[in-house]
């Protein structure tokens, strides 16, 4: 599901770039549906790249290092960074405007979207995928001027879209808040996500 709502993110593209591709699973799903003329194959850690050479053999190109730094001077049409922590995914773009960048961070999403906005980011998709009782973010950007409210940068520029795992993430934080002890910060998310539930209405 979760790799699935990337894909599905994909458009039909000239050079295709999967940053942190690990085992080579969406490569492979890209190539299959003939969605880029050119697939990179990037990640940090040599095995990786091992286990995405073994699955998609010549139907790809690999590369070995630390983000977008084993490119050199290609710039992808589209480029996924998923699977990561925030802090990653910002320290691999580093302020670099990518012209088609799809992206799903493991945590601090709010992080991510307000600080890819002031880096001249514009969010055009931003959706909740679930997988195994686990919820996801999943975020297209291209470059471009957007002003987010607080709810959006906490919650997505959809929220109000009222999609079912959106929901149903925001149903069981707002549970396992109720049952936290009362912190302002805690207080502080479960006035948003009040305010979040007026908007579904
Ligand atoms: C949990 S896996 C996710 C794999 C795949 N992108 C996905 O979404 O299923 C994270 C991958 O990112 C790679 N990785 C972590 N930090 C990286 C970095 N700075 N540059 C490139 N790859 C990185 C790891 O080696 C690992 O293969």
């Amino acid at each position: 599901m979760r790799l699935r709502g990337i894909f599905e993110l994909i458009e039909k593209t000239e050079v295709f770039a999967d940053i942190g591709c690990d085992h080579g699973q969406l490569c492979k799903m890209v190539l299959d549906a003939g969605k880029a003329d050119r697939v990179l194959a990037t990640d940090i850690s040599k095995a990786c790249i091992e286990k995405a050479k073994a699955l998609l053999g010549d139907r790809a190109e690999y590369f070995v290092g630390d983000g977008l730094e084993p490119l050199g001077d290609i710039v992808p049409n589209t480029t996924v960074i998923s699977g990561m922590g925030g802090n990653t995914i910002l320290h691999i773009l580093e302020g670099r405007l990518l012209p088609n960048l799809i992206i799903s961070p493991q945590n601090d999403a709010h992080k991510v979207r307000a600080t890819l906005v002031k880096n001249g980011y514009r969010i055009v998709e931003d959706k909740v995928v679930e997988e195994r009782n686990k919820y996801y973010d999943i975020l297209r950007l291209v470059p471009g001027t957007q002003t987010l409210t607080e709810l959006q940068i906490v919650f997505g520029v959809y929220f109000d879209r009222n999609e079912e795992a959106f929901v149903r993430r925001l149903k069981r934080d707002k549970s396992k808040l109720t049952t936290y002890k009362q912190t302002p910060e805690n207080i502080k998310k479960l006035q948003l996500i009040t305010e979040v539930e007026r908007w579904l209405r």
